[in-house]
């Protein structure tokens, strides 16, 4: 099979994928907060472990659904900071699959076109997997497809606490003038300043928060929660959450009669996968 992932997709896939983007404007970034590893585990007679390894062939298939589709940025809350509080064996595991993740993936990400990024506290990672990080950071940082952002040992409160020390010495040294402090110049002293706000946040298993995940940049992200635990979570469910996220109005604060008379020609069908999706299944 080829490696070269627009040549390994399934007809009635690439189809799907057609009529999502004929159906109006793709999010530019979607975010995931990947969730329900253990809960997907425990409930199949298996150890908390084994969620976190199927959890890695749903970030496999998400990856490569993303890039196919169009998508140019896709962030993954993979660590977050909390999580070093969990019983060492288990870190242990989640440090081996990132490590596992990077030695064997990197190759074809870079062979498709993937930028990888990775954003966090990442000298509190091991050092193997730092290095693996350069690395691939390196190798990748040309490439014009899919930005794949990894938070690792990543919290959003961590980052802005950060952002507000450096914007304090940039004072202190006479950089910057208090009055010039505005939303996009502290969003400059963010991990996230090279990548757009995202567009879509998606966070499965069902649970209806933000754990500490890009706190800052989601001010006006679309949040989807799907019940679908990580481990089993599919292309198909992006879709259905991509689908549903270009249903909606995004109006940022302003009324809907405001939006409509800004963009008078979108005329885009409602939604057109939508359409054809209720011809196959009518109601
Ligand atoms: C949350 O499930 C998931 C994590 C804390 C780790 C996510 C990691 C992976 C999917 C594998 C490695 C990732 C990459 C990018 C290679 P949970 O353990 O909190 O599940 P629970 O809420 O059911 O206990």
């Amino acid at each position: 099979m080829s490696r070269n992932w627009l040549e390994n997709q399934t007809t009635i896939d690439k189809n799907t994928q057609d009529t999502i983007r004929m159906s109006g404007i793709l999010p530019r970034h979607i975010a995931i907060i990947m969730d329900g590893n253990g809960r997907w585990a425990v409930e199949d007679g298996k150890n908390r472990t084994a969620g976190h390894e199927e959890g890695i062939n749903s970030v496999r298939d998400i990856v490569k659904a993303s890039s196919q589709l169009g998508i140019q940025f896709l962030t993954l809350y993979a660590f977050s900071i909390e999580n070093w509080k969990r019983p060492r064996t288990e870190v242990n595991i989640l440090m081996k699959l990132l490590e596992f993740y990077l030695k064997h993936e990197i190759e074809e990400l870079h062979h498709n076109n993937v930028r990888l990024l990775a954003i966090g506290k990442l000298n509190s990672l091991p050092k193997s997997i730092q290095k693996l990080l350069l690395y691939s950071i390196d190798l990748t940082k040309d490439n014009t497809g899919l930005t794949l952002t990894l938070a690792l040992s990543y919290s959003g409160r961590w980052d802005i606490v950060k952002a507000v020390q450096m914007v304090a010495l940039d004072v202190r040294r006479g950089k910057l003038s208090p009055e010039d402090i505005t939303e996009e110049r502290f969003a400059s002293y963010l991990v996230t300043h090279n990548i757009p706000d995202p567009d879509l946040l998606i966070r499965t298993s069902g649970e209806m928060r933000l754990s500490n995940f890009l706190l800052w940049e989601t001010a006006y992200s679309e949040i989807f929660i799907t019940d679908r635990y990580w481990p089993a979570y599919r292309r198909e469910d992006l879709y259905i959450a991509v689908n549903n996220y270009m249903c909606r109005e995004r109006r940022f604060g302003k009324t809907s009669a405001q939006i409509l008379t800004e963009q008078p020609d979108t005329n885009s069908p409602k939604n057109y996968f939508q359409r054809v999706m209720d011809a196959f299944n009518p109601r």
